[in-house]
Parts: C-alpha cells; structure tokens; sequence
C-alpha cells in the first residue's frame, strides 16, 4: 500500500499542520510519501482543458505536475491545511483545483480513501466544509477529518502585535495584547494536546486498515 500527504503548512518550518500530516503517514505503518506544497512552485487549474480530457490527470507543466499522477495511483491521500482568511489556503485550494483533471467521463479517484487535516488559530468550520466541499467534487471517500485549534496567530510571528490593532492578537486579548510578551511556550504543538494526538492516532489506523 502506498500513501502520498500533502501539507499546505507555512514556508520554513515544520509547522503543525505538516508534522500532523507527516504523523498521520508515518503511523499508518504503509509506504508512505510527504510533499510540503510551500516548496513547490505551481499554479492553480489553467483551464487548459484539452491536456487532461484523455489522460484523466492535469498536464500543466510545473513542480506539482508529477504529483497528479501520483494521487491517481495512491491507496490513499492525505491532505493538510492551516485556514487562511477563514477558509483553506491558497496553496491547498490551487493544488486540488487541478484534479479538475480527473473529472473528464468518469471520476478515476471516486472512492480513494481520503484523510484531512486542518489547522488554525481561531476558527476552523468554515474551512474544513470548504475542504469537504471542493473533494466532494471528486467523490472521495473521505474517512476521518483531524483538527487543530492552536491558538497560534501569524502574529506571534510577525513581531509588530505591540501596535496592532487588526491582526489575530488584537482579536484574541484586545488592549491586553499590545502589553504581551510572546514567548516560545505560547507556540502551542498539537503533539502536547492528548485529544488531537488521539485523533491523529485515530486516522492513522483508519489508514493502516485500508
Ligand atoms: C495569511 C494568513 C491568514 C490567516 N487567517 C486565519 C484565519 O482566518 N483564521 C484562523 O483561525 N487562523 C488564521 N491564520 C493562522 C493560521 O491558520 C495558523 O498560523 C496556522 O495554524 C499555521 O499552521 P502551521 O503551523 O501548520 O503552518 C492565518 C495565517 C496567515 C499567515
């Protein structure tokens, strides 16, 4: 059994949204493959049409190009994303955008076990319905849905919260947030939270009995 993850983390680091991805893979005990989105270079679906109709996979020539192939092949998927703006990122949403590929006569992924992981600082529904909605699109069997609320906004990141009133931090602490001092503990990990760690856990054995 072979299973490719794909994980829209942040650039630069191991994120948590990658290290659930990764988790998920290396405990579902099959051969696995990790591909972090942020190293690639590509585009959303370029409408080119006639290049995927016969083959049933996206043609577009770019870093993802050879990924497509590999979701057609794969015993399962897994697919990560933190929320952006309330819903899934650009990355993650431009990458799926392209199996419109496989929607030519039939559907070659209908029925390929699926497992997806969300993460984010505040607010995650909206985007983990975005993220069933547009995989509804290929009828994937989605089989467990893992998320992360870690309270982690860009701007403990960012280092300007001190005179911010619109960002994540302002909106968690109001006023109080301009006297905060971020510290390396506040940079929570789901590995510390045991209920994501069980759920992890879980879609990972769901993936060891496909
Ligand atoms: C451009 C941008 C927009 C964001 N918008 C939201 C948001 O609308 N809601 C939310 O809960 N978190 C938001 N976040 C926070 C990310 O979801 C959070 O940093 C994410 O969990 C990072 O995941 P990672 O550690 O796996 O990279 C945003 C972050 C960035 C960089």
């Amino acid at each position: 059994m072979k299973i490719i993850g794909f994980s829209a983390g942040s650039v630069g680091r191991e994120g948590n949204v990658d290290r659930m991805v990764r988790a998920i893979l290396e405990k579902s005990g099959h051969e696995v493959e990790f591909v972090k989105l942020a190293d690639l270079k590509y585009s959303g679906c370029k409408g080119c049409v006639q290049l995927c109709a016969k083959p049933q996979v996206c043609r577009l020539p770019d870093d993802a190009q050879p990924y497509y192939q590999k979701v057609k092949e794969a015993d399962a998927v897994v697919i990560g994303t933190p929320v952006y703006f309330d819903t899934i990122t650009a990355m993650a949403w431009a990458f799926i955008e392209r199996f419109f590929g496989y929607r030519h006569v039939d559907i070659p992924i209908s029925g390929k076990p699926f497992v997806l992981v969300v993460g984010g600082a505040l607010m995650l529904d909206s985007a983990v319905e975005q993220l069933h909605k547009v995989l509804g699109m290929f009828e994937v069997n989605v089989l467990d849905t893992v998320k992360y609320l870690s309270k982690v906004p860009p701007c403990f990141k960012c280092g300007r919260h001190k005179e911010c009133e619109i960002g994540g931090m302002y909106h968690m602490f109001g006023d109080a947030a301009k006297e905060v001092t971020v510290t390396k503990e506040m940079f929570t990990r789901w590995e510390d939270d045991s209920e994501v760690a069980a759920a992890v856990a879980a879609a990972a054995e769901q993936l060891k009995n496909i």
